[in-house]
């Protein structure tokens, strides 16, 4: 069994500042990470989708290097539009996979267990909408041909679209493209994404593409043409991806906060559940 944690969008503020005002990112962020170390089952990676930071201020990839140094096995991440890949590399070019990716944008591919981790990068420099781009392209496509088993690509940019207008104006411009690459490889279980701050399921170039929930605030959800982008603090969540040979990639949504539980299932006293055998 493979285990690996998407958290996403963690949109993190140099110490002591909060995200528009309400949001105590750094705090969601710390909780996160708690959260996934008081799982039952240790996931064997985390994979970070973008947006670690609101605004790539090198005091804030600071304090994602402070928060995410406290989980023990291997990070892998990528940058989203409120990243730059420069500050990304700038920050992080110790960790798995960033090490040894020598271009100017931030790809690699990694083995996590039984699955292969493809990491692309689809920030362009001062730009809310993403790309993925030629050269990437090529790299993936030979990537995917060079190797079958199953394969995760993570991109902080969806390539499907939402139906949330606002946010697919500022989705993958070059989808399309992606999408030739792709669609031909049996071996793409899933493609991972953020950026959008809900939990989302769509497909795409045949394959199934999720989208995780920020471990900070959520968008508001609003179908409409003219709708505002707004934020709430619908449940902070994360990904959870479990793959067995039996069952390919199976995904489950785990979140932040504690709730109230666990209760067992009893009945009242004297009644049994149908199928239940009178005692
Ligand atoms: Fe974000
Ligand atoms: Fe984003």
């Amino acid at each position: 069994m493979t285990l690996i944690a998407q958290i996403t969008d963690l949109h993190l503020r140099p110490s002591g500042l909060t995200c528009y005002r309400v949001s105590d990112t750094n705090m969601l962020a710390e909780r996160a990470i708690k959260a996934i170390l008081g799982l039952e089952d240790r996931p064997d990676a985390v994979i970070v989708t973008g947006d670690l930071t609101d605004r790539d201020d090198p005091r804030e990839y600071a304090v994602a290097r402070t928060i995410l140094a406290k989980l023990p096995m291997p990070v892998f991440m990528i940058p989203g539009n409120h990243d730059t890949s420069a500050g990304m590399r700038r920050a992080f070019s110790d960790y798995p996979g960033i090490s040894e990716s020598t271009g100017e944008k931030l790809y690699y591919s990694a083995d996590i267990g039984s699955l292969r981790l493809i990491a692309l990068d689809s920030n362009v420099p001062g730009k809310p909408y993403g790309q993925v781009g030629e050269t990437q392209l090529e790299w993936l496509s030979k990537t995917l041909a060079e190797d079958d088993r199953p394969a995760l690509v993570a991109i902080h940019h969806p390539p499907a679209n939402t139906g949330i207008p606002h946010m697919d104006g500022i989705g993958l411009m070059d989808s399309d493209a992606l999408a030739d690459v792709i669609r031909p490889h049996a071996h793409v279980e899933r493609i991972i994404c953020g950026h959008v701050h809900r939990p989302i399921v769509a497909s795409f170039a045949g394959k199934i593409m999720t989208l995780a929930p920020s471990v900070a605030h959520q968008l508001v959800l609003d179908f409409k043409e003219d709708a505002q982008a707004m934020f709430n603090f619908e449940p902070s969540a994360f990904f959870l991806h479990k793959h067995t040979p039996k069952s390919g990639t199976v995904t489950h949504t785990a979140y932040v906060e504690n709730h109230p539980g666990p209760f067992p299932f009893w009945s009242d006293e004297g009644v049994t559940w149908p199928g239940d055998k009178p005692e």
